[in-house]
């Protein structure tokens, strides 16, 4: 395990602290979350089971034997734990490289805690600098790469790249995000947009970062 990745576990063991008294809980995707899945695996006598944010991670989850639930049936729910691309101080993320940003968004929105587990290289004071990624219908991308020239991004088609839902990405280069909130909105109105990875309407209520020392937790003030 080199050390970037003893960051991502340090973070996802202590994530599992807030299972406690949880049946169903939310699963993002990504490297740091399949450490979590790993861990997951003890405490899966004490779970019902997990809705998945994606074909990755529902596989990973039924090896282990975890049932996993369709987020129809089990409505709302306690507990969501994902990771993130870049985390500012105002814990609003950006999201996606791993391509699953939009079912990571609709579970984030169900779920009344988010923690986001991440190791510390992830922290930075603005979004932006890591390209943001933007689900798009397959017809609308090179209309909403024009729309994101416009707002002054660099955008990148993901090329060979098809979402868990069918539909493309671009990658968003040279973004400085001062404003994520009004950012999102303006991109989730341009029409073939599906998602954008930025999580500010909807932002973490924990962060647990992994550091060399132990785990630094941030909290919503
Ligand atoms: C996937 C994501 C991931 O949470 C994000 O890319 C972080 O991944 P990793 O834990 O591998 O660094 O948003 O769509």
């Amino acid at each position: 395990m080199n050390s970037q990745d003893a960051l991502k576990r340090k973070a996802a063991e202590a994530a599992l602290q807030y299972l406690d008294g949880i049946s169903v809980l939310g699963v993002g995707t990504g490297s740091t979350v399949n450490h979590f899945i790993e861990l997951l695996a003890s405490f899966k006598s004490k779970i019902e089971g997990a809705v998945s944010s994606s074909e990755g991670t529902t596989q990973r989850l039924k090896k282990l034997g975890i049932p996993v639930l369709d987020l129809n049936t089990v409505g709302d729910l306690e507990i969501y734990i994902d990771g993130a691309d870049e985390i500012n101080p105002n814990l609003q993320l950006l999201k996606g490289g791993g391509g699953a940003l939009t079912r990571e968004k609709i579970i984030a929105a169900a779920s009344r805690k988010f923690v986001c587990i991440a190791d510390e290289g992830k922290y930075v004071d603005y979004l932006g600098r890591f390209p943001l990624p933007i689900e798009v219908i397959p017809m609308a991308r090179s209309f909403v790469a024009r729309q994101m020239v416009k707002l002054g991004g660099k955008p990148q088609w993901r090329e060979g790249y098809v979402t868990d839902n069918g539909n493309q990405i671009i990658d968003v280069h040279n973004l400085e995000i001062f404003k994520p909130i009004e950012l999102e909105q303006t991109i989730n109105d341009i029409p073939g947009v599906v998602t954008v990875g930025i999580f500010a309407l909807r932002p973490a209520d924990v962060v647990l970062l992994g550091t060399e020392t132990g785990v630094r937790t941030l909290t919503a003030s």
